[in-house]
């Protein structure tokens, strides 16, 4: 600093004398400032980001719009645009600095006199937009955190990929339940975690590199234990639950075949004090953990439990075993509600489920001959896309139930469009051919319908899982149900 700088700077501490005084160097950049372009551009940019912001927060606060752009826009693109204005200020006096000091004006230091009052009102007005700006953005940041959120950001703002899950979510049990609640839950480490895998996701999705389907099971899911118990009491006794199925088949379209059972839900009997039934496994005195040989959890090959009274034992099925090589560095998943309620919410049909739920509910007539075969030829037909889907299932199955019979086709020509809608919206609540998520896609390890390919009880309950003894895990009915009283 040079010996006449300092002079001024003396000089103008004296205060009085202010107006009269040649402005150092930085009075002159921090008054030049505004009216270098680029620290402008930074003023307009935080001054319109600011006044959006609010005017938007103020629209959402009173629930106006209901649309996850306007989130977006609120609590992300213009608080981005906030501090990037914030910043080009600082970056345009540096520049400013720079530029001045190549035409040879000196070098000075920022000297703050309290007892100047422009030096006053200037470190106030500093104070006050600084405290203003850091209370908006936390304002802004609060409710922004609660928006990504939401089931409408999870399941909406990612429309294309999300919308399996979204749609599946929305007409099942857990509907009011926030996707955060299962896919997050509470406390900094899931927090943290969760937002840092959203932000590859939201990646993976802009790159369009996401993988379609989106695999199950997920790997980074919090513990089953963790979420599902936050609602739900295992050691509640659910006794017996009766359940009716019914189906019908290509010959017999009228009368359905009914199937009742009675599940032994089981959990603490209050009155032996024992865990029993389905709900065993994950009693708070039982380990049942198992290794399985592929990522999908499919090929069980070993399970160990822990009973009760401290003694454990081990099941192996050798033929599985002996397809993995090497099983010593394998993880060993301890068994937890997902192992069998793997579809507690994105819950999805299979065609001849829908098919006779038709029948049965009438929305499909019974009395069409040949309906439920056609039926099942148009929702399995692989369509491209879900417009080509719209556009065809109604007009191919009046073409099959012409080509059976035209005069029947011409006398049902009204329920056979209504079947078709059936079918339609049926389709359009199970399938996206873009993303990959079609009939079976996801399938549900809650019982043994799809056995054949390793999803369910039977997974385990084979009686092919050995212990030492040469005991097995029992495939028994009436282990798991028996018929209702
Ligand atoms: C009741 C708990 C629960 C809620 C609520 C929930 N999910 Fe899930 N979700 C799960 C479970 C459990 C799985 C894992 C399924 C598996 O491992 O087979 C899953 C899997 C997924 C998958 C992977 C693909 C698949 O279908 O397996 C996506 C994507 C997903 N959920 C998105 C969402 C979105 C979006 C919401 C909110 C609209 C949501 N979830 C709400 C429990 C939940
Ligand atoms: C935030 C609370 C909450 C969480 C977390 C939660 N649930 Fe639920 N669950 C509910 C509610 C509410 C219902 C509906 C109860 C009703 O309608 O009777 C329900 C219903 C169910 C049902 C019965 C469904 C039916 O068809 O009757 C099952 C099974 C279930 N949940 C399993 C789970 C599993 C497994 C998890 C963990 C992945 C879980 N829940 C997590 C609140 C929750
Ligand atoms: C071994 C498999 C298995 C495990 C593990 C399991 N459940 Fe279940 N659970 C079932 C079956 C099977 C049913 C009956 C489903 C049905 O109604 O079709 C059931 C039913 C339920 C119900 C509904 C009860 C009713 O009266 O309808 C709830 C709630 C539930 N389970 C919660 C849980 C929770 C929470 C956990 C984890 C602590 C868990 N389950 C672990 C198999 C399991
Ligand atoms: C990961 C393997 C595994 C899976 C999957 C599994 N179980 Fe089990 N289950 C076991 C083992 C191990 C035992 C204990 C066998 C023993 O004690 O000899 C058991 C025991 C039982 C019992 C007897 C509990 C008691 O009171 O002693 C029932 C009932 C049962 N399972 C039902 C089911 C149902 C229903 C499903 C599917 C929804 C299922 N299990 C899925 C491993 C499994
Ligand atoms: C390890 C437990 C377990 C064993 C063993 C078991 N089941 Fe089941 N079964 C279930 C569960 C759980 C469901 C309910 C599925 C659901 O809610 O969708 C079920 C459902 C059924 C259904 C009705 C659903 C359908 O597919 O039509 C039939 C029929 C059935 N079981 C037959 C049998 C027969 C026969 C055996 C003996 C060979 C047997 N089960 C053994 C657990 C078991």
């Amino acid at each position: 600093m040079s010996s006449e700088n300092n002079d001024q700077s003396e000089k103008t501490a004296t205060g009085a004398e202010d107006e009269k005084t040649p402005r150092s160097p930085w009075q002159h950049m921090i008054r030049g400032l505004w009216r270098s372009p680029l620290g402008l551009l930074g003023v307009g940019i935080t001054t319109i980001s600011i006044t959006l912001m609010v005017i938007g927060f103020i629209v959402d606060v009173l629930g106006i719009f209901e649309n996850p752009y306007v989130g977006i826009l609120i609590y992300m693109v213009l608080p981005g645009g906030m501090l990037f204005g914030l910043l080009l200020i600082p970056i345009a006096a540096w520049y400013r600095r720079r530029q001045w000091h190549k035409y040879g004006v000196e070098k000075g230091h920022l000297t703050l006199n309290l007892s100047n009052h422009m030096h006053r009102m200037g470190l106030l007005a500093f104070l006050v937009l600084s405290v203003v700006n850091v209370a908006i953005l936390t304002l802004i940041g609060y409710e922004g955190y609660h928006f990504t959120d939401s089931p409408y950001f999870c399941g909406q703002v990612c429309h294309q990929v999300m919308e399996p899950e979204y749609t599946a979510y929305q007409r099942s049990p857990h509907s009011k339940v926030a996707c955060v609640e299962c896919h997050i839950g509470s406390g900094a480490k899931w927090f943290v975690r969760a937002k840092i895998s959203g932000l590859r996701q939201v990646v993976a999705v802009i790159t369009d590199s996401y993988s379609r389907p989106i695999p199950a099971p997920v790997h980074e899911l919090r513990p089953a234990r963790d979420v599902c118990e936050s609602c739900h009491w295992p050691e509640k006794f659910y006794g017996k639950k009766v359940k009716t199925f019914y189906s019908f088949t290509n010959d017999n379209q009228t009368e359905p075949e009914r199937t009742e059972i009675a599940l032994h839900i089981g959990g603490r009997n209050p009155e032996s004090d024992v865990f029993e039934g389905i709900h065993w496994h994950v009693s708070n005195d039982v380990e049942v953990s198992y290794l399985a040989a592929d990522r999908g959890r499919t090929q069980i090959a070993k399970v160990k439990i822990k009973r009760p009274d401290g003694s454990t034992d081990e099941f192996i099925k050798q033929e599985i075993v002996e397809s993995m090589g090497d099983t010593e560095h394998q993880e060993w998943r301890v068994m937890d509600c997902i192992d069998c309620h793997n579809r507690p919410t994105h819950i999805y049909d299979l065609p001849e489920e829908r098919v006779d739920f038709g029948l049965l509910s009438k929305k499909i007539n019974p009395l069409i001959a040949g309906i439920r075969e056609d039926s099942l030829a148009v929702l399995t037909k692989d369509y491209a896309t879900r417009e080509q889907a719209e556009e065809q299932i109604g007009r191919d199955l009046l073409a099959l139930q012409k080509s059976r019979d035209a005069k029947q086709a011409a006398i049902h020509a009204e329920d056979i469009t209504k079947a078709g809608e059936f079918l339609l919206e049926s389709y359009l609540g199970n399938v996206w051919p873009e993303t990959g998520v079609v009939w079976g896609t996801y399938k549900k390890h809650l019982g043994h319908q799809n056995a054949d390919e390793g999803y369910g009880c039977w997974r385990c309950h084979d009686d092919e899982h050995e212990n030492t003894k040469g005991e097995t895990i029992s495939q028994d009915c009436s282990l798991c149900h028996d018929e209702p009283e």
